[in-house]
């Protein structure tokens, strides 16, 4: 079976990308490369044995994905990763992230709306709750107004979705991220992010092969145990495996509603200290870092109740969190090797 991944050479979507193929799955990518490089293909073949079909195609230029799918017909998926997704590029230019972000959707659902029916996975994120009130946080606690371009994104997303799947063959999936994090444990994929890495654990890792002088930690004044801002960290591969779950429970039409929505997450949060502390731990080494003010935005604390993706998707992540930072070091070492 046929299964497009879009976004499939970046970070999750790589990682996808291999348990798809795993299970057996004929997977077409397309990325512009905007945010990867083509040698991702090779970590992927070097894992699976397998060269997945790729194509360079930028989602925003519609003519382009209406002749994608006018070639592809038997695309029964779609595994939607393709989308910037830097917080704060996205505050300083928001037009950039509605074009790729929303009009990518648009043009894919335009063509998928074509089909007998069609399956269709979303990355969402936990963002889409900002400071939720109760932790662990359910699918059913609020959304809350988003507090950046690139997260209203994911709102009008899933909004998007959710009012074309009701008049249409369309069934979706939406799966809100909690932190991913990690690589592969072969390290032939993981996270490349271009320029100063934004999210914490390939700052800690570039650090640590001293690429970055320290880290800063922002804000040690929550009213959490140690202070320091708490997520819950998922390993990549848990995540991945959870994106072939759900797309076969929408192809074995399983899913008892149109859409619908899972949380991703390992259920425990982390404190940021508590990260460094696993780096620490699985490296051997001490990683310089200072305590500076909170930063603009961040909340205090998320982390996920997975009953939902447990009971429902039959879905659990498996990895701990030293689990995972092994892999995201392995990875590091490897790529400045
Ligand atoms: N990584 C996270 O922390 C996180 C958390 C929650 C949700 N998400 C969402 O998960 C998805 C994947 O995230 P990721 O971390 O793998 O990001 P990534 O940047 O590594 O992967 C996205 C891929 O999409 C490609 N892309 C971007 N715009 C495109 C376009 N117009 N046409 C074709 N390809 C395009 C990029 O080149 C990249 O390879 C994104 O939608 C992101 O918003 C990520």
């Amino acid at each position: 079976m046929k299964i497009l991944v879009t976004g499939g050479l970046g970070f999750i979507g790589s990682h996808t990308v291999v348990e798809l193929q795993n299970q057996g799955f004929e997977v077409v990518i397309v990325d512009d490369l905007s945010n990867t490089s083509l040698s991702v293909l090779d970590g992927i073949k070097n894992i699976t044995g397998k060269v997945p079909a790729f194509e360079k195609l930028d989602l925003r230029e519609k003519n382009s994905v209406q002749d994608f799918f006018k070639r592809n017909q038997e695309i029964a998926g779609v595994i939607h990763f393709a989308a910037s997704k830097a917080v704060g590029e996205s505050v300083e230019n928001p037009l950039l992230y509605y074009e790729n972000n929303i009009s990518a959707l648009v043009y894919l659902l335009q063509e998928l709306q074509k089909k007998e029916a069609a399956s269709f996975i979303f990355s969402s994120s936990c963002t889409v709750y900002g400071q939720a009130e109760k932790m662990p946080i359910t699918e059913n606690a609020p959304i809350q107004t988003a507090m950046s371009p690139y997260g209203n994104t994911k709102q009008i997303g899933e909004e998007i979705i959710t009012d074309t799947a009701k008049v249409t063959d369309i069934n979706a999936i939406l799966l809100r991220y909690f932190n991913p994090i990690g690589s592969h444990p072969s390290a032939e994929i993981g996270e490349l992010p271009l320029g100063v890495p934004q999210n914490l654990v390939p700052f800690i890792t570039q650090t640590g092969m001293g690429l970055r002088n320290e880290l800063s930690v922002y804000g040690d004044d929550y009213p959490t145990a140690d202070g320091t801002a708490v997520r819950d960290y998922i390993h990549v591969v848990d995540l991945a495996k959870a994106h072939v779950i759900a797309l076969k429970r929408l192809l074995d039409k399983k899913n008892l509603e149109k859409v619908e929505t899972f949380n991703l997450g390992t259920g425990t949060g982390s404190s940021v200290l508590e990260v460094i502390q696993a780096f620490e731990k699985v490296s051997g080494k001490k990683l310089p870092y200072k305590l500076v003010g909170r930063r603009e935005g961040d909340i205090t604390e998320a982390y996920a109740n997975t009953d939902k993706a447990n009971t429902v998707l039959g879905w659990k992540a498996q990895s701990t969190l030293e689990e995972a930072m092994a892999s995201a070091w392995k990875w590091e070492q490897k790529v400045r090797s």
